[in-house]
């Protein structure tokens, strides 16, 4: 989607005697060609501008696009362009309320040829009408966003293909958010691609993978603004790639729609996390016993091996809340079914693990199979409740269990139906659910003789499928990316309508934007290697200043086997993540802590012991955010954005604001260099050693622990080891000053 000007109408970029030449075989070729290639939003200079309700500017555009203005809240600006005609109604599946989305009041200033928006707080925006320009200045006259004058919005009337440009501030401003993406923590000088896909084993540097949020924070010299492109579409984003002038963003389709988050006065990170959290939502308190150590594979069956599990996890005296069933408690991957003869009494299993303090979570994937014997399959079918294709045929396509039909999770029946079967698990004691394979993903046939690309087009509904779209039915187009969200919508909603007094927990591997009200979020197929481990970490912090808090990746890597020494390092760096769950894919080496015998077992124990004693801390971090929409786990700049050594560090990061972590990510390293932001004093957890902000130190970082700091001033909650969560007692809850006391031991 990304194009060149091509045979544009009065459009100035044609210069060479080739493109003329193309240009002139194309017209000859088809006439109706020329109307429907590329245009500028300039050829549709503003004709009409009016000024509505003391609210929004309202823009008619020469070629019939049409336009608005106005801002949400007095320090953010939304932008909405049709360039082919009337505004699509306004929906969103991202926005949590729409009253956030609408128009604030405002004022109009400067003249008819140069009109001004201007906010509450002081903020501007300042319309060029011919050629049609935006600027959006902060009350200090700073500019925050502007178009890029050199390079006009093009968009294409017959695909529906679009894509503006917006000048960078600096070649040194640097990029983070767009949610779950395989890359380096700044993520200047890229394209991005947003298409949720099933990618196992991803290598490092493939996008998109199975997330999509198009939000980006964008920092330069402590300077902030973010910006989100509230577009459902494939869409892309390229910061200063293709040029190093200018941030690009497109879709295939849909609406020119986004915020501009202005940063307010401050103009800082914290203020943008804020506000878009405040746009799309916070994620709401998760149980005490999500924030546990998680034990998972793909295997753990029949019942006599779960049992021998929970022992084993008691008897290693291995802290744990959670086990995990994989598809193979199914009958046949049959979802809403137990295999009765590996797991013939779930109830009574059940319970038996809640006595030793351990829920269980379990899969549950959108395919249905399509089985005249299934009573999920022939219940749908009947209601109607699965998508069909393009012809009005029931769309089959293959997952784990062969030939499966597909709920429309973008209708809210369908959710409802589909949430409803929910009901006899969490009357077996089912404390869980974790939705997957929700991209949505199907497999390619086995006889299809092409690449096995990780981005096959075969890999996923065909575009054209029709979705009810919750009132505004489309294509898979414009639905592909939030199928999955809108998966584990229906599976928050059936919770919190099942058991009202209970707090969901719900883990979804697809999402966007604004996922974190319903869900968890986990990085997919992950590999072991180290480099995945050293990912993990922009990965989870880009994630997590992307709105999303409860997120972790499979500790010890998805796919493959990790050495000894790799999955000890992955425990330590995962044990301050929010999400801390151990998982593996089937007929590879169980993800157990003690697996690997001693000394592992000894060190691993002492890792997730770690977390126990600080969970009273991440608990609070939780209702900080709920509150806030504070991310709990922290990229340093986020914290230090004056502090421009932070902008490219990613092998730490800060677990709220008062304790640093840096994991050792790199094999046979027992010493590693740390970097101590600008401002504050840490002193080591382990040794009470105080660094200076501002300093790098090397540090001694034996296998036997994990390198932490806790900020000199802190007072933290921590409390003594605990097999489970439900041993927690708030009597002993410890409230350590920092400044007193600066290590501290593990108690039993
Ligand atoms: C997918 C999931 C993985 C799961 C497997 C089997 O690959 O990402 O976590 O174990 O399916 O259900």
């Amino acid at each position: 989607m990304i194009k060149q000007p091509r045979c544009t109408r009065g459009a100035r970029q044609v210069t060479t005697m080739l493109t003329l030449g193309t240009c002139f075989l194309m017209f000859v070729a088809n006439l109706s060609t020329v109307q429907a290639a590329w245009r500028t939003l300039d050829e549709a200079r503003v004709t009409r501008l009016t000024f509505s309700d003391r609210r929004a500017l309202q823009l008619d555009f020469a070629g019939g696009g049409r336009g608005q203005i106005f801002f949400v809240t007095p320090d953010v600006v939304r932008v909405r362009i049709n360039p082919r005609g009337t505004l699509e109604a306004d929906a969103s599946y991202a926005v949590e309320d729409r009253g956030a989305a609408r128009a604030n009041v405002a004022e109009f200033a400067g003249s008819e040829d140069a009109p001004e928006l201007v906010g509450s707080s002081g903020v501007r925006v300042r319309v060029n009408r011919a050629p049609f320009r935006i600027t959006i200045l902060d009350r200090e006259n700073r500019i925050v966003y502007e178009s890029d004058a050199a390079r006009p919005a093009m968009f294409d009337s017959e695909s529906g293909e679009f894509e503006t440009h917006i000048k960078r501030t600096s070649q040194t401003e640097t990029y983070y958010g767009f949610g779950e993406k395989a890359l380096p923590v700044s993520r200047h000088g890229q394209r991005m691609v947003n298409w949720n896909t099933d990618t196992y084993g991803y290598p490092a540097g493939l996008d998109p993978i199975y997330q999509t949020i198009p939000f980006y924070i964008a920092l330069n010299k402590g300077t902030a603004y973010g910006l989100f492109f509230d577009n459902t579409f494939r869409t892309f984003f390229d910061t200063g790639k293709t040029d190093e002038r200018r941030v690009s963003f497109g879709a295939a389709g849909g609406e020119l729609n986004y915020y501009v988050f202005t940063g307010g006065n401050e103009r800082s990170p914290k203020k943008i996390v804020g506000d878009y959290a405040d746009l799309t939502g916070r994620a709401p308190l998760p149980p005490a016993w999500a924030l546990g150590y998680q034990q998972s594979r793909w295997g753990y069956y029949p019942e006599s091996r779960v049992r021998k599990l929970a022992a084993d996890l008691r008897r290693n005296r291995i802290p744990c809340d959670v086990v995990y069933l994989d598809i193979d408690y199914m009958d046949g991957y049959r979802v809403f079914t137990w295999d009765k003869t590996r797991f013939p009494n779930p109830k009574n299993l059940m319970s038996d693990l809640r006595a030793q303090g351990l829920r269980t979570v379990i899969i549950i994937d959108p395919g249905i199979k399509v089985d005249p014997n299934y009573s999920v399959y022939t219940e749908g079918k009947a209601a109607g409740h699965f998508v069909k294709d393009a012809t009005g045929k029931e769309l089959n396509m293959n997952v784990w269990a062969g030939a499966s039909a597909f709920p429309d999770f973008t209708d809210a029946r369908a959710r409802e139906w589909f949430g409803s079967y929910y009901k006899t698990h969490l009357d077996e004691g089912i404390a869980g659910f974790w939705n997957d394979m929700n991209e949505p993903a199907t497999f390619l046939p086995d006889q299809l003789n092409e690449p096995r690309i990780f981005h096959h087009p075969g890999k996923t509904f065909p575009l054209d499928t029709p979705h009810a779209g919750d009132g505004r039915p489309d294509t898979h187009r414009r639905y592909h990316n939030v199928y999955g969200m809108q998966m584990a919508r229906a599976t928050f909603e059936s919770l919190k309508r099942l058991r009202p007094d209970e707090r969901p927990f719900v883990l979804t591997r697809a999402g966007y934007a604004g996922v974190q009200r319903y869900s968890a979020v986990w990085t997919g197929d992950n590999v072991a290697s180290w480099e995945h481990l050293a990912l993990t970490i922009p990965m989870l912090t880009n994630l997590s200043v992307s709105g999303v808090p409860l997120i972790g990746a499979d500790i010890g890597g998805f796919s493959g086997e990790p050495t000894p020494e790799l999955y000890t390092r992955w425990l330590q760096a995962a044990a301050l993540t929010p999400m801390m769950r151990s998982h593996v894919e089937s007929a590879k080496l169980d993800r157990e802590p003690w697996i690997h015998g001693e000394p592992f077992t000894s060190i691993n124990r002492k890792s997730i012991e770690l977390r126990y004693q600080i969970l009273p801390l991440l608990i609070n971090l939780f209702e900080e955010h709920a509150r806030t929409g504070a991310p709990v786990m922290r990229p340093l700049w986020y914290e230090y954005p004056q502090d421009s050594l932070t902008y490219l560090i990613e092998d730490q990061y800060l677990l709220g604001s008062d304790i640093l972590v840096a994991p050792v990510v790199r094999p046979n390293q027992v010493k590693r260099s740390i970097y101590f932001p600008k401002g504050t004093a840490w002193l080591d957890w382990w040794t009470g050693k105080r660094y200076e902000g501002g300093t790098t130190a090397e540090v001694e970082a034996p296998l036997t622990r994990l390198p932490l700091f806790a900020r000199a001033g802190a007072t933290l909650p921590i409390q003594p080891i605990v097999q489970h969560t439900g041993e927690m007692k708030a009597s002993d809850v410890r409230r350590v000053n920092v400044d007193e006391r600066a290590v501290f031991p593990l108690t039993r």
